[in-house]
């Protein structure tokens, strides 16, 4: 009896053991226990993010919070499996976390202390020291933080006492092992933070401009909090303070490498997200090269300064691949004395890691500076808010360059050029003799203009045919105004016409992509286009005509069913291939479809299959054989598995949907009955009955689940006349998870698809 009131005693001493834990009460897992701060902000124990895991860890969250939120995590690294973890506190003062048998996790350090107390405080830091002592803490959970931070707590490099501190991201939502997101200070140059995936920047939230990071204008503005920059020398550490302190608050570095400022909301029971980096694709590292700008709102994302050029015109034009940068298209002349200045206004400041800082000189000096120095390419303020001064110089090429579509935020960039490129940007702007350099000032709130203006005149060249003398390169929307999908030119050719509604899904960069495309691409089986139009806010693309339309109307309707002998459709097969073996590896460029279905093959008057719609295609370099996109575009049911749900493509996502195509017209085939047919037919001609099977062992090889076991097309065009007896096996189809009803859906998210509660599985039949 006693020793069950004893018993009873002591496990109600451990379930409330307050905030603190002394070497006689350990925390044990298997009794509940949790420590909870003396006001009841927050709580410390045992816990499981994933409830279907047995691996349990020591960690701290807010009290009486659903769901819970932690904010620090122990042993993020070395889980207790099972319920035997015991967290101590030695007679010495060192925080152990053992599993029964050996210790998991402890404190770093070798404290002595006569009377050790751990304890959790309201601020959410577990502190060690010397029981009644208010001296500093042996030991504490705020110089170790995992993924959050917290009022109070700091993030960066003290140089001198050796301390750095990051933000790592948990692994996944579930996981709190260290993930690949990191965020931290990069001490080179001018420190600044950045947050890296691995060992590259992800993104540069940068310097402290005196009134926030340089690069993250959005946490700064909500009023919420006043961030603390501790800056002293290469020193930088970052913290931030309350100005509502009932206000429950946290800083987080998301396992999706997404920096947050969030709120929490009693009423509703949730975090509310008060600001967040990256925000637009802007802020992902590099985006735009050296010299390079990136507007969020504009297309494309990137220019060049002023002054400046693509390094790589294909590339930068033609790829979207803008990381090479821009070159200046005139030298300095850095002994005369009569470079300039071109100021950007509105800009997140360019990589420091490179740059250099001069604490006590103004502008003025700073510009004098920077043309005494002939490697100066760039100068900027090195603290904005009044009364600061300071300037940075950048001697290499600047990068990074991100242009605010709102006025409010960023702050001037001095760009150094050549007087020809200063005298070129601005005719008018008169040379001013009483001062040594001219500078030339522009906002990006006035570049946005001159873009959205720019991509309005942009109108293409396109191919000129001297076989065809009616086709032209330009026309004006009044030649040819046409209400449906055809129209004529005045010479009276018949044209077929894609007139993009202005809410059409295609976008301006699609419409642009696919006119760059298809003007450089020439192929009987791909479809000519013969001019495009842009005016007017009306897009237009013009296409030879194509009788028969696409080959869905012409496989499912009745008349053309007639045409549609087992010959015709093993030609429109053969000539599908044909034009793909192009697009893949036969033109300038390896060219991926990406949205191949049966309603993207047009048929001209002598059913000549020809591929159209290259809205979503993408172009690759010689070697890259893939590709990875978060915005999977494309028709489900056409999409191979691995890009539907991973966004990877690759020639062999588009054999797949050719694939489909394949048993598409095999099983229409199929439903109109023509087996018997077919079998008449094999009778009457040459071993059709062999080139049957042989499509469909070839459909069926072409639509496999992994991309390595489907054949290229090359191997395709081989494979259509060999006998089928001769083909490798295929193995079981992919499957394609689909949102629920629709199967047509055209622009669906990854993350929508990737959702996998409410998921169906299609088989692959042929529709
Ligand atoms: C917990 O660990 C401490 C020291 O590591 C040990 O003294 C104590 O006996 C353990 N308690 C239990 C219940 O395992
Ligand atoms: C402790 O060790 C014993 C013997 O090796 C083993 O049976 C037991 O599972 C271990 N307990 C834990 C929690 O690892
Ligand atoms: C860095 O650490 C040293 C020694 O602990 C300390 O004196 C100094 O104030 C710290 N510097 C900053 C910027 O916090
Ligand atoms: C982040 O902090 C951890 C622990 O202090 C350290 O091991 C790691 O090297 C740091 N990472 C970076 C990129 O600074
Ligand atoms: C992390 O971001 C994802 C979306 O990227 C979101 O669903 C999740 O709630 C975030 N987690 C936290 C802890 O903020
Ligand atoms: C500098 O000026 C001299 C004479 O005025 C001229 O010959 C020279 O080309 C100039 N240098 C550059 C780099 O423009
Ligand atoms: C120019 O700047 C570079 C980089 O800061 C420096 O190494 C070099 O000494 C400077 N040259 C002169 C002439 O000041
Ligand atoms: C910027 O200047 C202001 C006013 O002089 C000063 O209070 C602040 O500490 C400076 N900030 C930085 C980051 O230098």
């Amino acid at each position: 009896m006693v020793r069950r009131a004893l018993l009873l005693l002591f496990l109600i001493a451990v379930c409330f053991a307050g905030d603190n834990l002394t070497p006689d009460e350990p925390l044990l897992d298997a009794s509940d226990a949790t420590l909870i701060s003396s006001g009841d902000k927050f709580e410390l124990g045992f816990f499981s993010p994933d409830p279907t895991s047995p691996n349990r860890y020591v960690g701290i969250w807010f009290y009486n919070m659903a769901p819970q939120t932690v904010v620090w995590v122990a042993n993020r690294r070395t889980p207790v499996v099972g319920r035997s973890g015991n967290l101590s506190v030695t007679s010495a003062g060192m925080l152990i976390l053992s599993d029964g048998n050996s210790t998991i996790w402890s404190s770093s350090g070798s404290p002595a202390l006569a009377n050790p107390v751990a304890r959790l405080l309201d601020t959410g830091n577990f502190v060690v020291g010397e029981t009644g002592s208010s001296g500093s803490p042996t030991w504490q959970s705020f110089d170790l933080p995992t993924d959050t931070l917290l009022p109070g707590m700091q993030i960066g490099i003290n140089l001198t006492s050796g301390r750095r501190a990051n933000l790592t991201a948990w692994r996944t939502a579930v996981d709190p092992s260290p993930g690949d997101f990191v965020m931290g200070v990069d001490w080179r140059g001018v420190p600044q933070m950045v947050v890296w995936r691995g060992t590259q920047p992800y993104w540069r939230a940068g310097p402290s401009n005196g009134l926030y990071l340089s690069g993250a204008p959005q946490m700064y503005t909500e009023n919420l909090v006043d961030y603390q920059y501790t800056i002293d020398g290469r020193d930088f550490l970052l913290g931030y303070t309350l100005r509502n302190p009932s206000i429950t608050t946290r800083i987080t570095l998301n396992y999706s490498g997404l920096n947050q400022i969030q709120t929490w909301v009693d009423g509703s029971q949730a975090w509310n997200v008060r600001g967040y980096v990256p925000l637009d694709p802007c802020d992902y590292y590099g985006t735009c090269g050296p010299y390079g700008v990136c507007y969020p709102n504009t297309s494309p994302l990137c220019q060049c300064l002023p002054g400046f050029h693509p390094e790589n015109e294909h590339n930068w034009d033609l790829l979207r691949d803008w990381s090479d940068g821009c070159l200046r298209n005139t030298n300095l002349d850095c002994r005369n004395g009569t470079d300039g200045f071109f100021k950007q206004s509105g800009v997140k400041l360019p990589d420091t890691s490179t740059a250099e800082l001069y604490e006590s000189i103004n502008l003025d000096e700073c510009e004098t500076r920077c043309l005494s120095n002939c490697s100066c390419a760039a100068y900027a303020s090195a603290n904005i808010s009044s009364g600061g001064s300071g300037c940075i110089i950048w001697t290499a090429a600047p990068t990074d360059i991100k242009c605010f579509s709102d006025s409010g935020s960023g702050q001037d960039l001095y760009i150094r050029l050549a007087a020809a490129d200063m005298i070129a940007i601005s005719e008018s702007s008169k040379s001013n003799r009483g001062r040594q350099a001219m500078i030339i000032s522009v906002s990006c709130a006035g570049i946005f203009l001159a873009a959205l203006v720019a991509s309005v005149l942009l109108i293409r060249k396109m191919r000129r045919s001297t076989a065809n003398p009616t086709s032209s390169d330009l026309f004006f929307y009044s030649t040819i105004s046409s209400h449906n999908n055809r129209g004529s030119l005045r010479e009276g050719q018949e044209i077929a016409v894609k007139r993009l509604s202005k809410t059409s899904a295609q976008g301006a960069d699609e419409f642009k992509n696919e006119v760059m495309l298809i003007a450089k691409l020439q192929h009987r089986n791909l479809v000519r286009l013969l001019g495009c139009c842009i005016q007017a806010g009306e897009r237009i693309l013009m296409y030879e005509y194509m009788p028969h339309g696409s080959l869905d109307t012409f496989l499912f309707d009745i008349e053309n069913r007639l045409l549609a002998d087992w010959q015709t459709r093993y030609n429109i097969i053969v000539g599908i291939a044909r034009g793909l073996l192009y697009l893949h590896h036969d033109s300038r460029y390896r060219i991926i479809h990406r949205d191949l279905k049966l309603s993207n093959i047009l048929l001209d008057k002598d059913l000549t299959p020809k591929i159209s719609d290259f809205g979503m295609a993408r172009i690759f370099g010689g070697d890259e054989m893939m590709g990875n996109t978060t915005k999977v575009v494309g028709t489900y049911g056409y999409m191979s598995p691995e890009y539907a749900m991973d966004g990877i493509f690759s020639i062999k996502s588009d054999v797949f949907s050719f694939g489909v195509i394949m048993l598409e017209i095999l099983w229409s085939l199929w439903k109109e009955d023509k087996a018997l047919e077919l079998v008449d037919d094999s009778l009457a001609q040459s071993f059709p009955i062999n080139e049957v099977l042989a499509c469909i062992k070839v459909g069926l090889l072409c639509v496999q689940e992994r991309p390595e076991d489907r054949p290229t097309m090359s191997s395709v065009l081989l494979m259509l006349s060999s006998d089928a007896s001769m083909l490798p096996e295929p193995k079981p189809p992919g499957f394609v998870v689909t949102k629920e009803p629709s199967e047509t859906d055209t622009s669906t998210s990854k993350g929508d698809s990737l959702t996998r509660n409410h998921l169906s599985i299609t088989v692959l039949d042929g529709r």
